[in-house]
C-alpha cells in the first residue's frame, strides 16, 4: 500500500496535479529559488509588511524570557531547531542571550533555499564564532524525518514569521503530525502566529503597494519556464489577494488575463486558461489566542505562555511536549 509519504513531491509532480486540478494551484514552497527568497527578504523589509516588525520586536522585548525557556531540564544536549531559517535575523537575538548563557546547544537551520542555508551560516559564523551550527536543506517534512533519530536530547523547535498560515488544513495536521513524531516528552516548539485584526491592516501587507508581491509569486513561473522548460508569459497574468475575516485566510491568485495556452515540456503537457481564470498561490492564515490553544492541545502539547508585541498583531506561542 502507498502512504501518503511514499507519493513523490518535487516541483515537476506538485506542478503536474496543481495544473491538473480543477480549480488550477500551485505550492509556495516552490516560491522560494534563490531568487524568489530574495524578492521575499525585500516584501520583509516592506513597512506595510508588519509581519517581520512585530516578530522582531517580540525577540528583542522578550529575549531573555525566550531564552530563560529553552534553558530547563537537562541543558547539557540542547538542539534548537528552526524550520523555515531563512535570514535568521529574529533567531539571531535568541541565539545570542542562549551563548551568553551556560547553555551548550546546537543550532540547526533548516531552509528549502540552499543559498539561504548558506548566507546564514556565513554570517554566524562571522558575528558568533563560537554557536554550533549545522545546517540542513531541504522542505521541512523531509528534514523532520531525518531528525527522528537524535531521541534522548532536548529539543526546542522553532517555526517563525507565520510561515505555519501557509497551510491548508489537511497539510497543517500533517504538520503537527510530524512535529508530534520528533518531540519528546518535555521537548518545547515555539511558533509565530499572524493574528486576526483589522482589514486595513493586513491588506497592505499583502495587496502590494511596491509591484514586490506580484513579483514574488510571478518568479515561481518564471522558475517553472527555467526548471520544467515551460513557456508561460508573465504579461499574462495579474495577482490578485484577498481577505476573509471570518475563516482569517488571505489568499493569493494569479489571475490569467486571456484565454491562452501554456507548454511544459518536462511534463510533456500542454495547459489551457480561460481568460480570468485563477491559479491558486498561496493562503496566509490568521489566527486568534482560542484557535491557538485548541490546535497545541489537540497535538498533546501544552501552552507555555504566549508573547505578544506591543500592538498584539502577532503572537510567538510557546509550546511543550505533554
Ligand atoms: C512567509 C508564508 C509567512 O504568508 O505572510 C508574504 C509569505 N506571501 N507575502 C506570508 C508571503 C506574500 C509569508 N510567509
Amino acid at each position: 500500500m502507498i502512504k501518503q509519504t511514499d507519493i513523490i513531491s518535487n516541483i515537476a509532480t506538485d506542478t503536474l496535479r496543481g495544473l491538473n486540478s480543477r480549480p488550477k494551484f500551485l505550492l509556495p514552497k516552490y516560491f522560494y529559488d534563490d531568487a524568489g527568497s530574495r524578492i521575499f527578504q525585500q516584501i520583509m523589509q516592506m513597512p506595510e509588511y508588519y509581519l517581520t516588525q512585530c516578530e522582531q520586536e517580540i525577540f528583542n522585548i522578550h529575549a531573555e524570557a525566550l531564552a530563560n525557556a529553552f534553558n530547563y531540564g537537562n541543558p547539557h544536549n540542547l538542539e534548537i531547531i528552526e524550520l523555515g531559517s531563512g535570514d535568521g535575523l529574529k533567531t539571531k537575538v535568541l541565539l545570542r542571550e542562549l551563548l551568553a548563557s551556560q547553555i551548550k546547544f546546537t543550532y540547526i537551520p533548516v531552509d528549502i533555499s540552499s543559498k539561504a542555508n548558506e548566507l546564514l551560516v556565513k554570517s554566524l559564523k562571522q558575528e558568533m564564532p563560537t554557536l554550533n551550527v549545522e545546517p540542513r536543506t531541504g522542505d521541512y517534512f523531509s528534514i523532520i524525518k531525518q531528525l527522528n533519530g537524535h531521541a534522548g536530547i532536548r529539543k526546542a523547535i522553532l517555526f517563525l514569521g507565520s510561515n505555519i498560515g501557509n497551510f491548508p488544513d489537511d497539510e497543517l495536521h500533517k504538520f503537527m503530525m510530524q512535529l508530534l513524531s520528533i518531540a519528546n516528552k518535555g521537548d518545547k516548539v515555539l511558533i509565530g502566529f499572524d493574528l486576526k485584526k483589522s482589514p486595513a491592516v493586513i491588506m497592505p501587507a499583502y495587496e502590494d503597494p511596491h509591484g514586490r508581491t506580484a513579483q514574488f509569486n510571478l518568479n515561481l513561473l518564471t522558475r517553472i519556464n527555467r526548471e520544467l522548460d515551460a513557456n508561460f508569459e508573465i504579461h499574462r497574468f495579474e495577482h490578485y489577494t484577498n481577505y476573509d475575516p471570518h475563516t482569517g485566510e488571505v489568499k493569493s491568485f494569479l489571475v490569467s488575463n486571456s484565454e491562452h495556452e501554456v507548454h511544459i515540456k518536462a511534463l510533456d503537457s500542454r495547459f489551457k486558461f480561460s481568460q480570468w481564470e485563477p491559479i491558486f498561490m498561496e493562503v496566509s492564515r490568521k489566527f486568534d489566542i482560542e484557535s491557538i490553544e485548541q490546535l497545541a492541545n489537540k497535538y498533546g502539547f501544552a501552552i507555555n505562555g504566549h508573547f505578544f508585541d506591543n500592538r498584539r498583531y502577532f503572537a510567538n506561542s510557546l509550546w511543550i511536549k505533554e
